[in-house]
Protein backbone atom coordinates (compact mmCIF):
# COMPACT_ATOMS: atom_id res chain seq x y z
CA UNK A 1 0.00 0.00 0.00
CA UNK A 2 1.53 2.86 -1.16
CA UNK A 3 1.10 6.21 1.17
CA UNK A 4 -1.22 8.88 0.30
CA UNK A 5 1.36 11.89 -0.06
CA UNK A 6 3.71 9.49 -2.25
CA UNK A 7 1.10 9.77 -4.84
CA UNK A 8 1.28 13.53 -5.38
CA UNK A 9 4.51 13.98 -5.02
CA UNK A 10 6.04 16.12 -8.07
CA UNK A 11 8.82 14.86 -8.88
CA UNK A 12 9.39 16.43 -12.53
CA UNK A 13 8.69 19.91 -10.58
CA UNK A 14 11.82 21.94 -12.50
CA UNK A 15 11.80 24.15 -9.16
CA UNK A 16 12.38 21.02 -7.27
CA UNK A 17 15.96 21.03 -8.85
CA UNK A 18 16.48 25.14 -9.69
CA UNK A 19 15.99 25.45 -5.80
CA UNK A 20 17.59 21.96 -4.80
CA UNK A 21 19.71 21.90 -1.59
CA UNK A 22 23.68 22.02 -2.68
CA UNK A 23 24.17 20.83 1.05
CA UNK A 24 22.31 17.84 -0.51
CA UNK A 25 24.29 17.45 -3.94
CA UNK A 26 20.65 19.95 -5.21
CA UNK A 27 19.24 16.67 -5.52
CA UNK A 28 15.85 15.90 -3.20
CA UNK A 29 17.48 13.30 -1.40
CA UNK A 30 15.02 12.18 1.10
CA UNK A 31 12.06 12.39 -1.08
CA UNK A 32 14.26 9.71 -3.48
CA UNK A 33 14.20 7.45 -0.27
CA UNK A 34 10.96 7.33 0.46
CA UNK A 35 9.64 6.48 -3.19
CA UNK A 36 12.46 4.02 -3.15
CA UNK A 37 11.53 2.64 -0.25
CA UNK A 38 7.54 3.03 0.00
CA UNK A 39 6.59 3.42 -3.97
CA UNK A 40 8.92 2.18 -5.98
CA UNK A 41 7.05 2.32 -8.62
CA UNK A 42 4.17 4.91 -9.41
CA UNK A 43 2.18 6.81 -11.50
CA UNK A 44 2.97 10.84 -10.88
CA UNK A 45 2.10 13.91 -12.37
CA UNK A 46 4.49 16.37 -14.42
CA UNK A 47 2.73 19.30 -14.29
CA UNK A 48 4.81 21.11 -16.52
CA UNK A 49 3.29 23.15 -19.49
CA UNK A 50 3.91 21.51 -22.78
CA UNK A 51 4.78 17.96 -21.19
CA UNK A 52 3.04 14.97 -20.69
CA UNK A 53 0.40 14.62 -17.64
CA UNK A 54 2.19 12.25 -15.99
CA UNK A 55 4.43 9.27 -15.91
CA UNK A 56 5.20 5.92 -13.91
CA UNK A 57 8.07 6.83 -11.80
CA UNK A 58 10.53 4.44 -11.72
CA UNK A 59 12.94 5.21 -8.33
CA UNK A 60 15.21 1.93 -7.66
CA UNK A 61 18.29 0.82 -9.24
CA UNK A 62 17.58 -2.51 -10.10
CA UNK A 63 14.41 -1.17 -11.81
CA UNK A 64 15.20 1.64 -13.83
CA UNK A 65 18.50 -0.86 -15.20
CA UNK A 66 16.28 -3.52 -16.08
CA UNK A 67 13.84 -1.04 -18.28
CA UNK A 68 17.13 0.53 -19.93
CA UNK A 69 18.17 -3.26 -20.97
CA UNK A 70 15.15 -4.12 -22.29
CA UNK A 71 13.98 -2.01 -25.70
CA UNK A 72 11.63 -4.56 -26.95
CA UNK A 73 9.36 -3.87 -23.87
CA UNK A 74 10.41 -0.44 -22.97
CA UNK A 75 11.35 1.63 -26.44
CA UNK A 76 12.87 4.79 -27.23
CA UNK A 77 10.62 6.07 -29.94
CA UNK A 78 8.25 7.95 -28.44
CA UNK A 79 10.67 10.41 -26.92
CA UNK A 80 13.11 9.85 -24.19
CA UNK A 81 11.79 12.67 -21.54
CA UNK A 82 8.23 14.09 -21.05
CA UNK A 83 8.01 17.04 -22.68
CA UNK A 84 5.39 16.47 -25.27
CA UNK A 85 6.95 17.61 -28.67
CA UNK A 86 10.15 15.66 -28.77
CA UNK A 87 12.37 17.60 -31.27
CA UNK A 88 14.11 14.30 -32.65
CA UNK A 89 10.82 12.31 -33.32
CA UNK A 90 9.29 12.60 -37.17
CA UNK A 91 5.69 11.98 -35.94
CA UNK A 92 6.39 15.53 -34.04
CA UNK A 93 7.56 17.45 -36.40
CA UNK A 94 11.23 16.49 -35.53
CA UNK A 95 14.50 15.27 -37.21
CA UNK A 96 14.88 11.77 -36.21
CA UNK A 97 18.31 10.85 -34.22
CA UNK A 98 19.69 7.94 -33.05
CA UNK A 99 18.25 8.91 -29.69
CA UNK A 100 14.46 8.54 -30.03
CA UNK A 101 15.15 5.52 -32.51
CA UNK A 102 14.60 1.67 -31.54
CA UNK A 103 15.16 -1.48 -33.42
CA UNK A 104 17.15 -1.52 -36.49
CA UNK A 105 17.14 2.00 -37.48
CA UNK A 106 18.52 2.49 -34.29
CA UNK A 107 21.09 -0.13 -34.83
CA UNK A 108 21.94 0.95 -38.28
CA UNK A 109 21.86 5.10 -37.35
CA UNK A 110 24.39 4.24 -34.60
CA UNK A 111 26.53 2.26 -36.61
CA UNK A 112 26.78 4.71 -38.93
CA UNK A 113 27.74 7.51 -36.67
CA UNK A 114 29.86 4.85 -34.61
CA UNK A 115 32.10 5.06 -37.74
CA UNK A 116 32.79 8.68 -37.11
CA UNK A 117 34.34 7.32 -33.57
CA UNK A 118 36.84 5.19 -34.33
CA UNK A 119 39.07 4.25 -31.82
CA UNK A 120 41.92 5.86 -33.20
CA UNK A 121 39.87 9.06 -34.14
CA UNK A 122 39.07 9.62 -30.67
CA UNK A 123 42.58 8.63 -29.51
CA UNK A 124 43.80 11.84 -32.04
CA UNK A 125 41.62 13.46 -30.13
CA UNK A 126 43.59 13.36 -26.83
CA UNK A 127 46.51 15.09 -27.01
CA UNK A 128 44.52 17.91 -28.70
CA UNK A 129 41.80 17.81 -25.94
CA UNK A 130 44.86 18.64 -23.61
CA UNK A 131 45.39 21.58 -25.39
CA UNK A 132 42.41 23.13 -25.65
CA UNK A 133 41.77 22.80 -21.66
CA UNK A 134 45.04 23.96 -20.76
CA UNK A 135 44.26 26.72 -22.52
CA UNK A 136 40.81 27.30 -21.18
CA UNK A 137 42.19 26.75 -17.67
CA UNK A 138 45.16 28.84 -17.75
CA UNK A 139 43.03 31.77 -19.17
CA UNK A 140 40.61 31.69 -16.02
CA UNK A 141 43.50 31.22 -13.75
CA UNK A 142 44.77 34.18 -14.65
CA UNK A 143 41.60 35.69 -14.00
CA UNK A 144 41.84 35.16 -10.15
CA UNK A 145 38.01 35.33 -9.37
CA UNK A 146 35.67 34.15 -11.99
CA UNK A 147 32.73 31.81 -12.46
CA UNK A 148 33.84 28.38 -13.34
CA UNK A 149 31.14 27.28 -15.60
CA UNK A 150 30.93 30.40 -17.85
CA UNK A 151 34.87 30.24 -18.05
CA UNK A 152 35.91 26.92 -17.67
CA UNK A 153 32.96 23.81 -17.53
CA UNK A 154 30.95 25.43 -20.40
CA UNK A 155 34.24 26.44 -22.75
CA UNK A 156 36.02 23.52 -22.77
CA UNK A 157 33.30 20.75 -23.94
CA UNK A 158 31.75 23.43 -26.55
CA UNK A 159 35.15 23.41 -28.02
CA UNK A 160 35.83 19.85 -27.74
CA UNK A 161 32.90 18.53 -29.39
CA UNK A 162 32.98 21.24 -31.97
CA UNK A 163 36.01 19.86 -32.95
CA UNK A 164 35.03 16.41 -33.02
CA UNK A 165 32.14 17.74 -35.08
CA UNK A 166 34.52 20.44 -37.55
CA UNK A 167 32.39 23.42 -36.31
CA UNK A 168 34.09 26.42 -37.56
CA UNK A 169 35.07 28.72 -34.39
CA UNK A 170 33.32 31.53 -35.68
CA UNK A 171 29.81 29.49 -35.20
CA UNK A 172 30.14 28.14 -31.93
CA UNK A 173 28.97 31.05 -29.69
CA UNK A 174 25.60 30.39 -31.18
CA UNK A 175 25.84 26.92 -31.45
CA UNK A 176 26.33 26.72 -27.80
CA UNK A 177 23.22 29.44 -27.57
CA UNK A 178 20.97 27.35 -29.12
CA UNK A 179 21.71 24.13 -27.34
CA UNK A 180 21.21 26.08 -23.76
CA UNK A 181 17.56 26.28 -25.24
CA UNK A 182 16.66 23.21 -26.52
CA UNK A 183 18.39 21.47 -23.56
CA UNK A 184 16.85 23.08 -21.02
CA UNK A 185 13.82 25.01 -22.00
CA UNK A 186 11.77 25.91 -18.81
CA UNK A 187 14.65 27.65 -17.59
CA UNK A 188 13.40 31.41 -18.34
CA UNK A 189 17.06 32.48 -18.50
CA UNK A 190 18.00 30.26 -21.49
CA UNK A 191 14.03 29.85 -23.21
CA UNK A 192 12.36 33.02 -21.96
CA UNK A 193 9.50 32.19 -24.68
CA UNK A 194 8.36 29.48 -26.04
CA UNK A 195 9.09 30.99 -29.43
CA UNK A 196 12.84 31.21 -28.58
CA UNK A 197 13.04 27.46 -28.46
CA UNK A 198 11.09 26.96 -31.79
CA UNK A 199 13.36 29.92 -32.94
CA UNK A 200 16.78 27.64 -31.86
CA UNK A 201 15.50 24.07 -33.42
CA UNK A 202 15.24 25.86 -36.22
CA UNK A 203 18.55 27.65 -36.58
CA UNK A 204 19.97 24.07 -35.27
CA UNK A 205 18.68 21.92 -38.12
CA UNK A 206 19.21 24.53 -41.05
CA UNK A 207 23.41 24.00 -38.99
CA UNK A 208 23.11 20.84 -39.09
CA UNK A 209 22.70 20.67 -43.22
CA UNK A 210 25.40 23.79 -43.83
CA UNK A 211 27.70 22.10 -41.59
CA UNK A 212 27.16 18.84 -43.66
CA UNK A 213 27.61 20.49 -46.94
CA UNK A 214 30.95 22.88 -45.52
CA UNK A 215 32.30 19.70 -44.65
CA UNK A 216 31.18 17.58 -47.52
CA UNK A 217 33.08 20.53 -49.78
CA UNK A 218 36.21 20.47 -47.34
CA UNK A 219 36.38 17.29 -45.78
CA UNK A 220 38.89 17.21 -42.61
CA UNK A 221 40.04 14.55 -39.70
CA UNK A 222 36.28 15.26 -37.78
CA UNK A 223 33.53 13.25 -37.20
CA UNK A 224 31.43 15.12 -39.89
CA UNK A 225 33.63 14.47 -42.58
CA UNK A 226 33.84 10.93 -42.39
CA UNK A 227 29.91 10.86 -41.87
CA UNK A 228 29.20 12.72 -45.05
CA UNK A 229 31.42 10.58 -46.68
CA UNK A 230 29.85 7.43 -46.53
CA UNK A 231 27.74 6.72 -49.87
CA UNK A 232 24.34 4.65 -51.02
CA UNK A 233 22.80 2.87 -48.09
CA UNK A 234 25.54 3.79 -45.56
CA UNK A 235 24.72 7.84 -45.57
CA UNK A 236 22.47 9.83 -43.42
CA UNK A 237 19.51 11.47 -44.83
CA UNK A 238 19.04 15.21 -45.00
CA UNK A 239 16.40 14.34 -41.89
CA UNK A 240 19.09 11.94 -40.01
CA UNK A 241 21.85 14.54 -40.21
CA UNK A 242 19.51 17.14 -38.95
CA UNK A 243 19.20 15.26 -35.83
CA UNK A 244 22.25 13.64 -35.49
CA UNK A 245 23.93 17.25 -35.53
CA UNK A 246 21.26 18.15 -32.97
CA UNK A 247 21.58 15.36 -30.76
CA UNK A 248 25.69 15.83 -30.96
CA UNK A 249 25.79 19.31 -29.80
CA UNK A 250 23.19 19.25 -27.30
CA UNK A 251 24.74 15.85 -26.00
CA UNK A 252 28.27 16.63 -25.70
CA UNK A 253 27.96 20.36 -24.78
CA UNK A 254 25.60 20.29 -21.74
CA UNK A 255 26.01 16.98 -19.80
CA UNK A 256 29.26 17.55 -19.76
CA UNK A 257 29.33 20.65 -18.58
CA UNK A 258 27.06 20.25 -15.93
CA UNK A 259 28.84 17.24 -14.74
CA UNK A 260 32.21 19.33 -14.28
CA UNK A 261 30.46 21.92 -12.46
CA UNK A 262 28.52 19.76 -9.72
CA UNK A 263 31.70 17.43 -9.48
CA UNK A 264 33.87 20.63 -8.63
CA UNK A 265 31.65 21.94 -6.03
CA UNK A 266 31.49 18.26 -4.95
CA UNK A 267 35.29 18.58 -4.33
CA UNK A 268 35.46 21.82 -3.04
CA UNK A 269 32.90 21.08 0.16
CA UNK A 270 34.86 17.52 1.08
CA UNK A 271 38.75 18.62 1.42
CA UNK A 272 39.65 15.43 2.07
CA UNK A 273 38.66 13.89 -1.12
CA UNK A 274 39.90 17.29 -3.10
CA UNK A 275 43.73 16.43 -1.11
CA UNK A 276 43.30 12.91 -2.04
CA UNK A 277 42.98 13.97 -5.86
CA UNK A 278 45.37 16.40 -5.64
CA UNK A 279 47.74 13.98 -4.89
CA UNK A 280 47.06 12.04 -7.95
CA UNK A 281 46.62 14.67 -10.72
CA UNK A 282 49.72 13.27 -12.51
CA UNK A 283 47.29 11.08 -13.93
CA UNK A 284 43.58 11.06 -11.91
CA UNK A 285 42.28 7.41 -10.93
CA UNK A 286 39.17 5.53 -13.15
CA UNK A 287 37.93 5.06 -9.93
CA UNK A 288 37.71 8.95 -8.82
CA UNK A 289 35.79 9.85 -12.68
CA UNK A 290 33.79 7.34 -12.40
CA UNK A 291 32.71 8.52 -8.61
CA UNK A 292 32.19 12.10 -9.68
CA UNK A 293 30.37 10.88 -12.95
CA UNK A 294 27.82 8.60 -10.32
CA UNK A 295 27.57 12.22 -8.20
CA UNK A 296 26.40 14.37 -10.81
CA UNK A 297 24.12 12.40 -12.36
CA UNK A 298 23.51 15.34 -15.42
CA UNK A 299 20.39 13.42 -16.76
CA UNK A 300 18.08 13.12 -14.14
CA UNK A 301 15.79 10.94 -15.87
CA UNK A 302 15.58 8.77 -19.19
CA UNK A 303 11.98 8.49 -20.50
CA UNK A 304 10.78 5.28 -22.05
CA UNK A 305 7.17 4.38 -23.52
CA UNK A 306 5.78 0.58 -22.83
CA UNK A 307 5.61 -1.39 -25.48
CA UNK A 308 2.75 -3.94 -24.40
CA UNK A 309 1.29 -4.43 -20.94
CA UNK A 310 3.99 -5.10 -18.67
CA UNK A 311 4.69 -5.36 -14.93
CA UNK A 312 7.31 -3.80 -12.74
CA UNK A 313 7.82 -4.15 -8.86
CA UNK A 314 3.88 -5.07 -8.72
CA UNK A 315 2.47 -2.11 -10.76
CA UNK A 316 0.16 -3.01 -13.79
CA UNK A 317 1.53 -0.51 -16.59
CA UNK A 318 -0.37 -0.19 -19.81
CA UNK A 319 1.16 -0.37 -23.43
CA UNK A 320 1.83 3.05 -24.79
CA UNK A 321 2.13 4.99 -20.73
CA UNK A 322 5.39 6.77 -20.46
CA UNK A 323 7.74 5.62 -17.48
CA UNK A 324 10.51 7.81 -16.14
CA UNK A 325 13.38 6.18 -14.75
CA UNK A 326 15.20 8.38 -12.04
CA UNK A 327 18.59 8.05 -12.59
CA UNK A 328 19.27 10.64 -9.68
CA UNK A 329 17.55 8.12 -7.10
CA UNK A 330 18.88 4.69 -8.97
CA UNK A 331 22.62 6.31 -8.25
CA UNK A 332 22.48 7.07 -5.05
CA UNK A 333 20.19 3.38 -3.90
CA UNK A 334 22.19 1.95 -1.46
CA UNK A 335 20.83 -1.50 -2.67
CA UNK A 336 23.76 -0.93 -5.14
CA UNK A 337 26.08 1.71 -3.80
CA UNK A 338 27.19 1.49 -0.56
CA UNK A 339 26.95 4.95 2.03
CA UNK A 340 25.41 6.08 -1.40
CA UNK A 341 25.75 9.80 -0.02
CA UNK A 342 29.09 9.72 0.51
CA UNK A 343 31.59 10.58 -1.98
CA UNK A 344 33.68 8.17 -2.12
CA UNK A 345 36.49 8.60 -4.93
CA UNK A 346 37.89 5.31 -4.38
CA UNK A 347 34.83 3.30 -4.76
CA UNK A 348 34.74 0.17 -6.59
CA UNK A 349 32.97 -1.23 -8.26
CA UNK A 350 30.68 1.51 -9.30
CA UNK A 351 28.14 0.62 -11.75
CA UNK A 352 26.50 3.88 -11.60
CA UNK A 353 23.61 4.56 -14.65
CA UNK A 354 24.92 8.24 -15.39
CA UNK A 355 25.38 7.21 -19.47
CA UNK A 356 22.29 4.90 -19.10
CA UNK A 357 23.12 1.47 -20.03
CA UNK A 358 21.81 -0.80 -22.99
CA UNK A 359 21.71 -0.15 -26.20
CA UNK A 360 20.87 3.45 -25.83
CA UNK A 361 24.74 3.53 -23.48
CA UNK A 362 26.00 6.57 -24.36
CA UNK A 363 27.95 6.91 -27.33
CA UNK A 364 29.75 9.76 -26.16
CA UNK A 365 30.62 8.03 -22.70
CA UNK A 366 34.78 7.54 -23.72
CA UNK A 367 34.89 11.60 -24.83
CA UNK A 368 33.20 12.81 -21.65
CA UNK A 369 35.32 10.46 -19.39
CA UNK A 370 38.60 11.78 -20.89
CA UNK A 371 37.43 15.39 -21.12
CA UNK A 372 36.76 15.68 -17.38
CA UNK A 373 39.93 13.51 -16.56
CA UNK A 374 42.01 16.27 -18.15
CA UNK A 375 40.34 19.18 -16.90
CA UNK A 376 40.39 18.20 -13.73
CA UNK A 377 44.02 17.14 -14.21
CA UNK A 378 44.80 21.05 -15.53
CA UNK A 379 42.55 22.44 -12.75
CA UNK A 380 44.20 21.04 -10.17
CA UNK A 381 47.88 20.88 -11.16
CA UNK A 382 47.82 24.77 -11.96
CA UNK A 383 45.81 25.34 -8.52
CA UNK A 384 47.43 25.49 -5.20
CA UNK A 385 44.18 26.42 -3.85
CA UNK A 386 40.46 26.90 -4.67
CA UNK A 387 37.87 28.78 -2.89
CA UNK A 388 34.04 28.65 -3.42
CA UNK A 389 32.89 32.38 -3.72
CA UNK A 390 28.95 32.73 -3.37
CA UNK A 391 26.48 30.41 -3.82
CA UNK A 392 26.01 27.61 -7.09
CA UNK A 393 23.17 28.57 -9.48
CA UNK A 394 21.06 25.38 -10.69
CA UNK A 395 19.16 25.60 -14.04
CA UNK A 396 15.26 25.16 -13.47
CA UNK A 397 14.67 22.23 -15.45
CA UNK A 398 13.51 18.53 -14.27
CA UNK A 399 15.56 16.35 -17.37
CA UNK A 400 18.94 18.22 -17.68
CA UNK A 401 20.72 18.89 -14.36
CA UNK A 402 21.87 22.05 -15.08
CA UNK A 403 24.34 24.23 -13.20
CA UNK A 404 24.60 28.37 -14.52
CA UNK A 405 27.21 29.90 -12.63
CA UNK A 406 29.52 28.31 -10.09
CA UNK A 407 31.67 31.55 -8.55
CA UNK A 408 35.53 30.41 -7.66
CA UNK A 409 38.56 32.19 -6.51
CA UNK A 410 42.05 30.62 -7.35
CA UNK A 411 45.81 30.73 -5.92
C1 LIG B 1 28.98 13.53 -18.67
C2 LIG B 1 28.61 13.60 -19.94
C3 LIG B 1 27.47 12.82 -20.54
C4 LIG B 1 26.38 12.27 -19.97
C5 LIG B 1 25.99 12.27 -18.50
C6 LIG B 1 25.61 11.63 -21.02
C7 LIG B 1 24.45 10.91 -20.80
C8 LIG B 1 23.77 10.20 -21.78
C9 LIG B 1 22.62 9.37 -21.54
C10 LIG B 1 21.94 9.16 -20.19
C11 LIG B 1 22.25 8.83 -22.73
C12 LIG B 1 21.09 7.84 -22.98
C13 LIG B 1 19.79 8.56 -23.25
C14 LIG B 1 18.64 7.62 -23.44
O1 LIG B 1 18.85 6.40 -23.51
O2 LIG B 1 17.51 8.07 -23.51
C15 LIG B 1 23.17 9.32 -23.73
C16 LIG B 1 23.11 9.01 -25.06
C17 LIG B 1 23.93 9.58 -26.01
N1 LIG B 1 25.02 10.40 -25.78
FE1 LIG B 1 25.71 11.04 -24.00
N2 LIG B 1 26.24 11.85 -22.21
C18 LIG B 1 27.39 12.58 -21.98
C19 LIG B 1 28.31 13.00 -22.92
C20 LIG B 1 28.22 12.78 -24.26
C21 LIG B 1 29.17 13.24 -25.25
C22 LIG B 1 30.43 14.03 -24.94
C23 LIG B 1 28.68 12.84 -26.47
C24 LIG B 1 29.28 13.04 -27.84
C25 LIG B 1 30.54 13.11 -28.11
C26 LIG B 1 27.45 12.11 -26.24
C27 LIG B 1 26.68 11.52 -27.22
C28 LIG B 1 25.58 10.72 -27.00
C29 LIG B 1 24.81 10.09 -28.06
C30 LIG B 1 25.08 10.20 -29.55
C31 LIG B 1 23.78 9.35 -27.44
C32 LIG B 1 22.70 8.51 -28.10
C33 LIG B 1 23.10 7.06 -28.08
C34 LIG B 1 22.00 6.13 -28.59
O3 LIG B 1 20.83 6.52 -28.58
O4 LIG B 1 22.31 5.00 -28.99
N3 LIG B 1 27.20 12.10 -24.90
N4 LIG B 1 24.11 10.15 -23.12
Amino acid sequence: MIAGDLLEVNVFDPDLYANGDPGQNGLPVELFVRLREGAPCVRLPCEIPGHEESAWVLSRYEDVSAMLREPDRFVSGSGVTMRATHTTVSEDGGKPAMITMDGQAHVRNRRLVNRGFTPPVVRSFEAHFRTIATDIVHRAVDLGTFDFVGEVASQFPLHAICDLLGVPDADRPALAQWTNTLTTPTDPEYAPTPAEFFNAMEHMWAYGLELADLRRRSPGTDVMSVIVAAADSDALSEDELMGFVFTLAAAGNETTRNSASHALLALLQRPEQLAWLRERVDRIPDSAIEELLRWSTPVIYIRRTAARDVEIAGQQIAAGEAIAGFVASANFDAGEFPNPLELDLARQPNRHLTFATGPHLCMGAHIARLELRILFEELLSRTKDIQLEGPIDYARDSYVRGVKRLGVRVS
